[in-house]
C-alpha cells in the first residue's frame, strides 16, 4: 500500500520518506532483515553505566534506567528487545524512562501488545515516557495507549515529580523536536521547585530549547537531558559516526557529555536498541542505560 502522509500528527513525513516507508513494508515483508541480523553477533545489548553526582546533599540515590530507539518491525531482532527488558528488569530500577521511537514504519496491533508486554514487565518503578519522529509519523495513539498498559505516563511538554522518597527530583518531558511540537516553557511549568532535573527528550535537537528554559528558572537546578535519536551513527566506522541526524546530534552523536559542554546540562545520548531502514549497525551497538544519580559531594 503506497502512502505518501504521515498517519499520526508528525510533521516532516515527506512524500519521499512515503515513497522509500512503501517499498520497505513489501521489501521487508516477515521480517527476514531482523532474522538475518539476529543470528550474528552483532545482535547484542549492552549496559552502560553511569554514576553522576546531580543529586543535592542528602538526597537518597536515585537509579535512572534508559531505554530509546526499540523501532518494533522488521528490521529489529527480538533478541535485541528481548536483552534490552532483561537488562532493565535485572537493573533494580526506581524510575525508568523510554525514549521513543518504539516503532519502525507503521505500528499495528501486534507491536502495540508488544509494547504494553514488554514495558509491563519491569515492575514496580515509575516508567516515564516520550514520543519519537517514528511514532508521531504513524498513528501513535494506539502507541500512546500501550505505553500507559504498561504502565507509563507519556509526557508531551510536561513536568511530573518523582513519588518519594525522590521528591526533589522532578522529570520534565518534551515533545519531538523535529516531527512534534517542542515547548519547553510548558514543560518547564512547575520544575522551579525542584533541586534536580531530568529532562527527557527523544532527541538532542531539543538541548537549545530545554537549555532556554532552565536558564529562565528562578533557582536554577542541576540538570540531565536524556534522549536518544542518533542510534550513534547506526552505521558509523571504528573513527567515528558517518551520518548522524540532526544539528545538535552531529555535536553530540552518542554518549555522555558534561555541563560545560552541553548547554549547561549534563547530557548523555543513547545509542538506542533497533534497526531501522539498514537493518545492521556498525560500531554503534545496542544500549540501554543505567545511570546513577547521586548526591553533590559536600563542599
Ligand atoms: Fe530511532
Amino acid at each position: 500500500m503506497l502512502r505518501f502522509k504521515s498517519a499520526g500528527r508528525g510533521r516532516g513525513y515527506t512524500a519521499l520518506r512515503g515513497g522509500v516507508e512503501s517499498i520497505l513494508r513489501v521489501a521487508y515483508a516477515g521480517g527476514w532483515p531482523a532474522a538475518l541480523w539476529g543470528r550474528t553477533p552483532l545482535a547484542r545489548v549492552g549496559i552502560t553505566r553511569h554514576t553522576l553526582p546531580l543529586l543535592p546533599e542528602g538526597a537518597p540515590p536515585l537509579r535512572v534506567g534508559f531505554v530509546s530507539d526499540l523501532h518494533l518491525g522488521p528490521t529489529t531482532p527480538s533478541r535485541l528487545v528481548d536483552e534490552a527488558f532483561a537488562h532493565l528488569a535485572g537493573a533494580r530500577l526506581d524510575v525508568l524512562l523510554l525514549g521513543g521511537d518504539y516503532v519502525f514504519l507503521d505500528t499495528s496491533a501486534a507491536k502495540e501488545r508488544e509494547l504494553a508486554a514488554r514495558v509491563g514487565t519491569i515492575a514496580s518503578v515509575t516508567k516515564l515516557a516520550v514520543m519519537g519522529n517514528h511514532d508521531l509519523w504513524t498513528a501513535h495513539d494506539g502507541l500512546e495507549r500501550a505505553l500507559r498498559e504498561g504502565g507509563a505516563q507519556v509526557l508531551t511538554n510536561a513536568c511530573v515529580t518523582l513519588p518519594a522518597p525522590h521528591g526533589r527530583v522532578a522529570v520534565v518531558g518534551l515533545d519531538e523536536p523535529w516531527t512534534g511540537r517542542l515547548d519547553a516553557p510548558a514543560a518547564f511549568r512547575g520544575a522551579g521547585d525542584a533541586d534536580a532535573l531530568i529532562v527527557l527528550c527523544h532527541s538532542p535537537d531539543g538541548l537549545p530549547d530545554a537549555a532556554r528554559a532552565l536558564a529562565r528558572l528562578p533557582r536554577r537546578p542541576e540538570a540531565l537531558f536524556v534522549c536518544g535519536h542518533t542510534h550513534g551513527g547506526h552505521v558509523a566506522t571504528p573513527w567515528g559516526p558517518l551520518i548522524v541526524p540532526g544539528r545538535v546530534g552531529k555535536r553530540f552523536p552518542c554518549g555522555l557529555f558534561d555541563a560545560d559542554a552541553a548547554d549547561g546540562m549534563t547530557l548523555f545520548v543513547s545509542r538506542g536498541v533497533g534497526g531501522v531502514e539498514l537493518p545492521i549497525r556498525t560500531f554503534a551497538r545496542p544500549e540501554i542505560a543505567v545511570l546513577d544519580l547521586v548526591a553533590r559531594p559536600a563542599c
